[in-house]
């Protein structure tokens, strides 16, 4: 198989794609065309799409929230769904399918982050929500807690209670390394694991932050981890989505001691924008893991939808030229965003080594609380600006903002117009 992918240093498919699948990857959406299509979009447009992100906002408004991107659907994957829809495969998923899509994970771990899977570790997931509360109900033992470090995704905060399941938060540091960084407070989280803490959340690259680990603090990780007994669930949904210059690493590549407590979960849906497909793959490489999803059978894998496993074999097979369009577009409206607001005083921002999110520390604006005359700031800015971000207290840090930018550069230059004249309006509180 010579694809025009293969040529350009992608990865090789193992199950040999059909000449459809051949012919969208041999012919990827030139970085012009990418880029065009994606800069004349509307929010009218975008809103009359269908996607969440765009569809609760009001004509005049800006969605900057939920992590969709509004990216065209990547050839390869449209072909992979159309083919599999002309044949009526959205039965029960068979085991081929699954096969395929375990080899596709592997070696994509494999070919990308230097990562040797056993296809068999894969478990397909109806999405990474589905694998955490596999590893929740799994690998906890009675009582319990879960440790998250915070700043979280939301979920991470608010779904473990509904489980009956207490969290432990615990906040990151800032990183004397990397200006506006942050680090894990590896006491904290070794104070967690005293008070009754067994498995943590680590969510590598890091929503909403968007730091990358280096295998130092993943190493010191283990450590207190073991010292402990305690399990991992390692949230790596945002591992293609790297910007130059940094490099993912997965936690259970790390050592055989990090391997043998951690569930990890991957997707394509972030970085090829799948979301609703619901597919996810929990790699398993743990005793205690394997132990629970030998007890489950086939119910491990319950839930996965067989067109979400063929867009996700599609994606990691064959989707890495409109990745890397996807990631140069992100780039530059990171860089953007950057540039717009280093102008802005009393805006904290760095840029993120990976993901489209920006995480936006507006404290100077806001009382302790994080509200601005009364109101939490992310709903202030919406009613002021339009803008329709995530309020940093859903993910556990009043008086920040979540910004999704994963958007047309025009509406994103739009947006930061609009942040820079509301702020401009308030009153610093610091
Ligand atoms: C860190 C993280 N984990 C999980 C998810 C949700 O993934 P899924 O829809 O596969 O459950 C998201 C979505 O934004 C996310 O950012």
């Amino acid at each position: 198989m010579h694809s025009a992918a293969n040529a350009q240093g992608d990865l090789p498919a193992a199950d040999a794609p059909t000449a459809d699948a051949a012919t969208a990857d041999a012919a990827p959406t030139a970085a012009e065309d990418f880029d065009e299509q994606l800069d004349a979009l509307s929010a009218e447009t975008l809103r009359g799409r269908g996607g969440l992100k765009w569809a609760i906002t009001q004509p005049g408004e800006l969605a900057a929230w939920i992590a969709e991107m509004d990216v065209p659907m990547a050839p390869p994957i449209s072909a992979a769904l159309h083919r599999s829809i002309d044949d009526g495969a959205v039965g029960y998923l068979p085991p081929a399918a699954a096969e395929a899509f375990a080899g596709a994970v592997a070696r994509f771990e494999a070919e990308k982050f230097g990562w040797n899977v056993d296809p068999d570790a894969v478990v397909p997931q109806a999405d990474v929500l589905a694998a955490l509360e596999l590893a929740v109900r799994r690998l906890l033992p009675p009582g319990g807690k879960l440790i998250l470090p915070t700043p979280a995704y939301m979920p991470f905060l608010s779904l473990p209670p509904l489980w009956g399941i207490e969290v432990l938060t615990v906040g990151l540091l800032p990183d004397p390394e990397a200006s506006g960084g942050y680090r894990l407070d590896l006491d904290g989280i070794d104070a967690a694991f005293a008070a009754g803490g067994a498995l943590l959340v680590l969510c590598n690259p890091y929503n909403p932050v968007g730091k990358v680990f280096g295998r130092g603090e993943l190493a010191a990780l283990t450590e207190v981890v073991d010292r402990h007994g305690g399990q991992v669930f390692a949230d790596e949904i945002w591992a293609p989505l790297v910007y130059p210059g940094n490099s993912h690493v997965p936690y259970a590549s790390t050592s055989a001691a990090a391997a043998e407590h951690t569930i990890t979960a991957v997707s394509a849906s972030k970085a090829w924008n799948l979301p609703g497909l619901k597919t996810a793959a929990a790699i398993v490489t743990g005793t205690a893991g394997r132990a629970a999803v030998g007890e489950l059978g086939d119910f491990a894998a319950h839930g996965a939808a067989l067109p979400g496993l063929v867009a996700n074999t599609a994606a990691f097979n064959q989707g890495g030229p409109w990745l890397r369009h996807t990631l140069r577009y992100l780039d530059g409206n990171r860089n953007l965003l950057a540039q717009r607001l280093a102008g802005l005083a009393g805006v904290g921002f760095r840029r993120p080594d990976a993901t489209y999110l920006a995480w936006l520390d507006l404290r100077a604006f806001s009382a302790p609380d994080g509200t601005v005359r009364g109101t939490p700031i992310g709903a202030y800015l919406r009613e002021r600006a339009g803008i329709v971000a995530v309020d940093g207290t859903d993910c556990g840090a009043p008086g920040f903002l979540r910004l999704n930018f994963a958007m047309p550069r025009p509406l994103l230059a739009e947006l930061a117009d609009r942040l820079a004249t509301a702020l401009d309006d308030l009153p610093r509180t610091a």
